[in-house]
């Protein structure tokens, strides 16, 4: 085969097949095609788009370019979630045990912040001795012995999508669907689950902030799922306000042990119960969404989801004693309000910019390389559809140095929209997609 054949079959608009996908993937990952080669290839399949059987075929390729888990060991049926980002979306920490209090087997592997969403690892370093780095076996063995472990991808995991990744963010091939699906799906299926639920957000803070996208990117994510035997359902869910009232690593890690105990935010305990609701049904554990809702709801006030988060983080040389005494974890030197401008109710919260304010202040990344500040980030004390008094304080900023705090603190007061009357809280979930009806 000759990469260049393949790249004008594709750019004229003809499907590859499964082999001539594999052997680009693989001669990419080797070294033997070299980046313009598959840059180009990127653009090609960016105009052209792909077939479902294509985008199938590379989501299988691009899992097989690394280390592959298996989970086949485990009794019960493995699961797992992705979320396509938002801010103070902090689903997983809650989420992986609270299904494993319920008995189900949760590998998860999970990923850092980039851009102005957070990521589930650099939350979870915000426990003072948490490990994310495990090996292959140690990750595996906590899975059997305890139902539940959550780890970093490691470099050996689909390497093709970190080397794809990295082209498409330079040849402006990002925002293609079937190299969104392929992306995101190839590295649930190297993780070994057979359940998966795919949080798609929609809205001002998500990465495709347009419903109509949201509803393709699930669709496609659902379809493709199945063709490579996983269960796969989405739902799509608000993010034009953040999640919760908690938005930077530590800050975020407390809201979860709150939920953990029954007293989280309710948009949160919502979406984490939903979310985990579809898992079962999807394992066939329940056959009655409510009832799988009510389930979960007992595993967060009887203390048993609790409990396995605080196993969760032992296991990992994490402190466990940040779940009883919260004010163990990182603290900013200090906060500032920021007022609201004027008395109403609020009407609107931009997601987008209360993350690019938790991103200023230190709580995220703008490079690959850069450090996060586990301490700092934005606490919003109001949401959409909420009473406020003009000169009271609608959010607090934690920050640990006064670069940036004056720019994070008009952003914030900005992506306030308050009027007289306001308006509803926004639905938390719009649509479901492949979900059990
Ligand atoms: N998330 C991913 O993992 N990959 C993409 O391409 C986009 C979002």
């Amino acid at each position: 085969m000759k990469a260049v054949e393949l790249i004008r079959k594709k750019r004229d608009g003809s499907p590859l097949s499964k082999g001539e996908i594999r052997w680009l993937i693989e001669g990419y990952v080797g070294g033997e095609i070299p980046d313009y080669q598959i840059s180009a290839l990127l653009m090609a399949i960016k105009f052209q788009g792909m077939e479902d059987s294509e985008t199938a075929s590379l989501t299988e390729a691009m899992a097989h370019s690394g280390e592959m888990l298996d989970l086949s060991f485990i009794k019960g049926f493995p699961v797992d979630k992705h979320s396509t980002g938002g801010v103070g979306d902090k689903t997983t920490l809650v989420l992986v045990p609270l299904l494993a209090a319920f008995g189900l087997a949760v590998a998860k592997l999970s990923g850092r912040a980039l851009g102005h969403t957070g990521g589930t690892i650099d939350k979870l370093e915000s426990i003072p001795g948490f490990r994310p780095g495990l090996s292959k076996e140690e990750f595996l063995s906590l899975v059997k012995r305890f139902g539940l472990a959550l780890a970093d991808h490691g470099d050996d995991m689909v390497p093709a999508d970190r080397l794809l990744y990295e082209l498409r963010g330079v040849t402006a091939t990002i925002d293609s669907l079937p190299l969104i699906v392929s992306s995101i799906l190839s590295k649930k299926v190297a993780g070994g689950a057979r359940g998966i639920i795919i949080d798609v957000k929609t809205g001002a803070g998500a990465f495709l902030p347009r419903i109509e996208d949201s509803r393709r990117l699930a669709r496609s994510l659902v379809a493709t799922g199945g063709r490579l035997g996983r269960k796969v359902a989405a739902m799509i869910t608000d993010m034009s306000q953040p999640l919760g009232r908690m938005v930077g690593n530590a800050l975020e890690v407390k809201e979860a042990i709150s939920t953990l105990n029954g007293k989280g935010p309710g948009d949160l305990e919502e979406l984490c119960c939903q979310l985990g609701a579809e898992l079962i049904l999807l394992s066939g554990e329940f056959l009655d969404r409510k009832q799988a809702v009510t389930a979960l709801r007992g595993r967060l006030r009887d203390g048993t989801a609790l409990a396995k988060f605080r196993q969760l983080i032992g296991n990992q040389g994490g402190d466990v004693n940040i779940i009883d005494t919260p004010s163990l974890l990182p603290r900013a030197a200090n906060r500032i309000e920021v007022q609201a401008t004027r008395s109403g109710r609020v009407a609107g919260l931009d997601a987008l910019s209360i993350g690019r304010a938790a991103n200023l202040l230190g709580a995220g990344r703008f490079t690959k390389e850069d450090e996060v500040d586990p301490a700092v980030g934005v606490e919003l004390l109001c949401k959409v559809g909420e009473d406020v008094k003009g000169g009271k304080p609608v959010a607090i900023l934690h920050i640990n140095a006064e670069e940036n705090a004056k720019q994070a603190m008009d952003l914030v007061r900005d992506a306030y929209k308050i009027t007289e009357k306001g308006a509803a809280p926004p639905p938390l979930i719009r649509e479901r997609i492949g979900c059990r009806e």
